[in-house]
């Protein structure tokens, strides 16, 4: 008689492989988004900014003039990258957290020489494009796309780990990939959640692991701002555009040209605060719900923490990280860290 094996015990597999992890619980998203229209100080999360208009707009947010951070960070890549490749072991499992298009981590493997890569975003669908893409241009390197919610736990299913051990890679070094400031829409104490679950995920692999990290910085307020109320408007479009995607999610009825986009740099917190604020008396309402919001009244959409390379530092040794060592551009506005683990 023949038996399937399970999933994880199979023996040969396709040079990209791809796991499937999260799947979207509407009902979950749905009492997520009212709890938090209906909080005294509403608010809603930012990852529903990034629908298909949403990635788009964000796209577009990182060629504005004012938007500095990720031209800084391709410029630290550019300058330092050999001597962050004397760090980062050459032959590591990569695993790029937020991965996307795959552009950044792929346009490093030229200098830093990994030895498979895992991208990890909570789309496989659109990971699946974008992994084909780089596969083709490097054909020798073992591709494992993983459609993973991170931000509520990395954990590596056990599917990934018989993939690792089926190439030869349970025993070798890891790099955990995580450029863009992303860490900075988490409040320190989720960061800190975030970066132990990295150790832990490095921990997993062989000496010389460690944590490849962007990281946006305190600066003058008169640069922060800008990069987040551009002349444009397409940080303005980015924020009112959530409220498109939660009509559609929850079905209600936000008229997003009522609305305006607020951001300010708060230097009690450090962090840049993303608002929509009501322009003229408003009721919103959505099956089972409603909320009434006076003139002026806001919705908070997103906080941008900016780090100083001391607190961030302590902070990854608060983590458990040990050695860390990081780079810099001319203006000091963003470092990358490498933390080995
Ligand atoms: C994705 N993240 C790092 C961006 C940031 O700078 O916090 C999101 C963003 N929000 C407005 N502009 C860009």
């Amino acid at each position: 008689m023949h038996m399937k094996r399970p999933q994880h015990e199979r023996t040969e597999w396709p040079r990209t492989h791809f796991i499937q992890q999260h799947r979207e619980d509407m009902a979950a998203v749905r009492a997520e988004l009212a709890a938090g229209l209906t909080a005294p100080l509403a608010r809603l999360a930012p990852k529903y900014f990034y629908d298909a208009l949403g990635s788009r707009l964000f796209d577009a947010i990182t060629e504005l003039d004012e938007y500095y951070p990720t031209r800084t960070e391709a410029a630290i890549f550019d300058v330092h990258g050999q001597a962050m490749a004397r760090q980062v072991p050459s032959g590591a499992v990569w695993f790029d957290l937020g991965a996307g298009s795959c552009a950044k981590a792929s346009s490093l493997f030229g200098v830093m020489r990994p030895g498979a890569y895992v991208p990890i975003d909570i789309s496989v669908d659109y990971l699946r494009g974008s992994v084909a893409a780089v596969q083709e241009r490097h054909p020798q390197l073992p591709m494992l796309g993983l459609g993973l919610d991170f931000s509520s736990a990395l954990e590596l299913p056990a599917e990934a780990g018989a993939w690792l051990s089926a190439h030869g890679l349970q025993a070798a070094p890891r790099c955990v990939f995580y450029p863009g400031s992303s860490i900075g829409n988490f409040a320190p104490d989720e960061a800190l959640r975030l970066l132990g679950q990295a150790r832990a995920l490095c921990e997993g692999g062989g000496s010389g692991s460690g944590l490849l990290i962007g990281v946006d910085r305190v600066k003058e307020t008169a640069v922060l701002e800008p990069a987040y109320d551009d002349a444009l408007g397409v940080t303005a479009a980015f924020n009112r555009n959530l409220l498109r995607h939660v009509n559609r999610l929850l079905g209600s009825d936000f008229a997003p040209e009522r609305w305006r986009h607020v951001a300010f740099y708060s230097e009690a917190e450090s962090r840049i605060e993303m608002h929509l604020q009501a322009d003229g008396a408003q009721t919103v309402s959505w099956p089972g719900g409603q909320r009434t919001f006076a003139d002026g009244e806001r919705l908070h959409t997103e906080n941008s923490y900016k780090w100083t390379p001391e607190a961030f530092e302590a902070l990854l040794q608060q983590a458990g990280f040990g050695e860390v060592t990081h780079w810099s551009d001319g203006r000091s506005w963003f470092s990358v860290f490498w933390a080995q683990a």
